[in-house]
């Protein structure tokens, strides 16, 4: 098969590295790539917001099979382009994709659904939203309705403190993203990451996982993208993940495929867990990033096989070979990240290390200069490993770090200090 993924960081590239392994991959095309995926695939330049360009490339490269990696493309209907021509695609529609694109439609199906969530309230104007809030007290959280790039999520406090969140995101901080405003109660408890495929009809479980937002040791400091991860997630017992299916996952694919708008490609549940009880925080319609480095660190090539029988809607006949393993991944990224950092400093230390099934330096933000790895993004390279525990799997990891050279980054040296 000749193969299509689209997208440029740690996710793209874990995901090139698990579909290489597979003896159905023929040739592999990332677009556009980072440096680090260029060691083990081709990359190319394109556009991939840009249906009609995607479309086109997949046809003149005789692609057989398209992965597409962040949401962006998703929301501005990359794969229904893709399909409409006929091709083979992993990743949801533009109308299922409003499962993380709108943070209102999202509460809607779960309302329709009975799927257990913060509760909530939906405006489009300030004073109105202010009102609830003033009924409902605080901590409470503020959300930008539309995708804001992991930026428009607020944990207020106090009043006062949603009262600006609201007044910032009327005001136009966050776009059109912010045009329209969720307020849900706060939820306590452990967060925990679930990730299935679903095929339309059919659910399969392909792994849980924890994260790290914050920047800083033990958890402190502003929010990331994820300063690292690891899966399997302890506090997402058999049980709870079980319930999580029942009472969450299945319904709400269940609502998608009666509005018309069938689910498929992987589902990435937010999930809150208190007491036993799972409840949704949010959806993603695609891999988390760096969750998915772990994820592919334990399914190897067999994620390939998963993806392709989902997009083929043979997910009721497909297994997972599951290990009894551990992954972990530690983020290195630019000094400053994820307030303003400086790019094109050169990364050194990377040409040793022990890169094989059980550890892997997934890229980021990478390009080659002069022959150089130079850092171009806030988040950088994911130190990647398993074991047959977590400590086997963060030692592994941290390794690696200690490997590199690289005075303008940093990382979190407590990744998994919870279950560790
Ligand atoms: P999101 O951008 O929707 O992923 O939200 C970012 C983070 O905010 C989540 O991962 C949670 O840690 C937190 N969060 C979002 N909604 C709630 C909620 N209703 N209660 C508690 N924490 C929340
Ligand atoms: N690591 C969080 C995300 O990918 O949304």
């Amino acid at each position: 098969m000749n193969i299509l993924i689209l997208g440029s960081g740690g996710r793209e590239h874990a995901l090139a590295w698990a579909v290489m392994q597979n003896p159905k991959c023929d040739r592999l095309i990332v677009a556009p790539g980072n440096a680090g995926i260029a060691l083990i695939a081709e990359c190319a330049a394109l556009d991939i917001e840009d249906g009609g360009a995607v479309v086109t490339f997949a046809e003149e490269n005789s692609i057989d099979f398209v992965i597409v990696g962040p949401e962006a493309p998703l929301a501005a209907g990359v794969a229904d382009r893709l399909r409409d021509a006929g091709l083979l695609v992993f990743g949801p529609s533009a109308e299922a994709a409003r499962l993380e694109a709108s943070k209102s439609f999202t509460k809607e199906i779960c309302d329709a659904a009975d799927a257990p969530t913060a509760a909530y309230g939906h405006f489009t104007d300030a004073d109105a939203a202010k009102a609830y809030v003033r009924e409902q007290g605080a901590p409470i959280v503020v959300k930008a309705d539309g995708l804001a790039a992991g930026k428009g999520v607020i944990i207020a406090e106090t009043v006062a403190e949603a009262d600006a969140a609201i007044d910032d995101m009327f005001g136009g901080a966050f776009g059109g993203a912010g045009a329209e405003v969720v307020i849900e109660e706060f939820m306590q408890g452990e967060e925990a990451s679930f990730f299935v495929l679903c095929d339309g009809s059919d659910v399969l479980p392909i792994g849980t996982a924890q994260d790290h937002k914050r920047v800083g040791e033990g958890d402190t400091g502003p929010n990331t993208g994820g300063m690292g991860a690891y899966s399997p997630a302890p506090v997402l017992t058999d049980a709870i993940a079980q319930k999580a299916l029942d009472e969450i996952i299945r319904p709400t694919m269940a609502e998608m495929a009666k509005r018309g708008a069938p689910y498929q490609g992987v589902l990435y549940a937010g999930l809150m867990i208190e007491n036993g009880q799972p409840r949704l925080v949010e959806y993603n319609v695609r891999f988390g990033d760096p969750e998915c480095q772990v994820l592919m660190m334990r399914l190897g090539a067999q994620a390939m096989d998963l993806m392709h029988a989902c997009a083929e809607g043979r997910l009721a006949e497909a297994r997972v070979n599951w290990a009894d393993d551990h992954a972990m991944t530690v983020v290195l990224a630019a000094n400053g990240y994820p307030g303003s950092y400086e790019k094109g400093s050169v990364i050194g230390g990377l040409d040793d290390l022990p890169e094989d099934s059980f550890q892997m330096m997934f890229h980021a933000g990478t390009t080659e200069m002069a022959g150089k790895i130079t850092a171009t993004g806030g988040r950088v390279l994911n130190a990647t490993a398993r074991g047959a525990t977590l400590q086997e799997a963060r030692d592994r990891a941290y390794a690696m770090v200690d490997q590199v050279n690289w005075p303008e980054g940093f990382c979190r040296r407590d990744i998994g200090w919870r279950t560790l």
